[in-house]
């Protein structure tokens, strides 16, 4: 018995990295996941190697009646939504000075908006139901930042003050809403300026020998994907409105 059998489960931003890792995780417990992604051939070969535990679906998640029709496919094909992973997001590295009222737009339209969409579009049909589980994907950034990611940082944040706000809403219909602030994590979203930010000398000299991040090392994507595992089970039965930090203890040391 998988933690998550019969469950069907739609994740954004699923083609690679966390994503990935949490459609793989949830298909090994038993869930059938719809892997959305902007990139066709990402989606489409995480969904095959998934085999009938999956199927890919290929939209921009700013795309309002894309992300429409995409619900209304899966509630045709599955019957029900019971777990939405909004996971899908962008970062831009620019400092005040240099960053762009489109990087601006593009950041809280993917990070946040979608992120809102989403879950109004999923909640009628857990709401039927009586059961569901909405995962949000924020980031430490919400809480604390070295720059450069401004708009960024403000969308992990409102994730954080959207979580709770949905969790309110929907707590009378079954629907447990929660988040995740992972700190580093090896994916390609750890790739800045064309290097791997966890693969540097100063990584290594402060986040790892000084033990900066406690635990001294970066998260692989699984380790944030059982995070999301407990989240979207019959486990996790009394919270919700949470923001579950999972950093190896980076943003309790100074
Ligand atoms: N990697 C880290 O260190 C880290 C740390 C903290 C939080 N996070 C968060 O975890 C989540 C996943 O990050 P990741 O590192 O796996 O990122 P990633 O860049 O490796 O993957 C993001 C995926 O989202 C897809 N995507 C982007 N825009 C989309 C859109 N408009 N519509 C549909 N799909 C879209 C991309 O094609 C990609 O497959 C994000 O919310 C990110 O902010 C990552």
């Amino acid at each position: 018995m998988g933690l998550l059998n019969d469950r069907v489960a739609l994740v954004t931003g699923a083609g690679q990295g966390i994503g990935e890792a949490i459609a793989r995780e949830f298909a090994a417990e038993g869930a059938w996941v719809a892997v959305v992604d902007i990139r066709r051939e990402t989606a489409e070969q995480v969904a095959a190697s998934l085999g009938i535990n999956a199927r890919a679906s290929v939209f921009d998640i700013t795309d309002a009646d894309a992300y429409k029709n995409a619900v209304e496919d899966v509630l045709r094909e599955r019957g029900r939504i019971d777990i939405l992973v909004n996971n899908a997001a962008v970062a831009f590295t620019a400092d005040v000075f240099e960053d762009t009222r489109q990087q601006w737009e593009r950041t809280m339209a993917v990070n946040l908006e979608a992120m809102h969409q989403g879950a109004k579009l999923v909640a009628p049909a857990m709401a039927r139901r009586g059961w569901g589980r909405i995962i949000n994907i924020s980031s430490v950034q919400a809480f604390a930042t070295d720059g450069r990611v401004g708009a960024y940082c403000a969308s992990k944040g409102g994730i954080v003050a959207l979580t709770r706000s949905l969790a309110v809403e929907l707590a009378a219909h079954g629907i447990l809403v929660n988040a995740i602030a992972p700190g580093f994590v090896r994916t390609a979203m750890s790739m800045v300026d064309g290097v791997d930010e966890t693969t540097t000398g100063d990584f290594a000299e402060w986040y790892v020998k000084r033990r900066k991040i406690p635990l001294a090392r970066a998260a692989e994507p699984r380790e944030i994907a059982r995070v999301a595992v407990f989240l979207a089970g019959e486990d996790c039965s009394y919270v919700t409105g949470a923001t579950l930090v999972a950093d190896g203890g980076l943003t309790i040391t100074f």
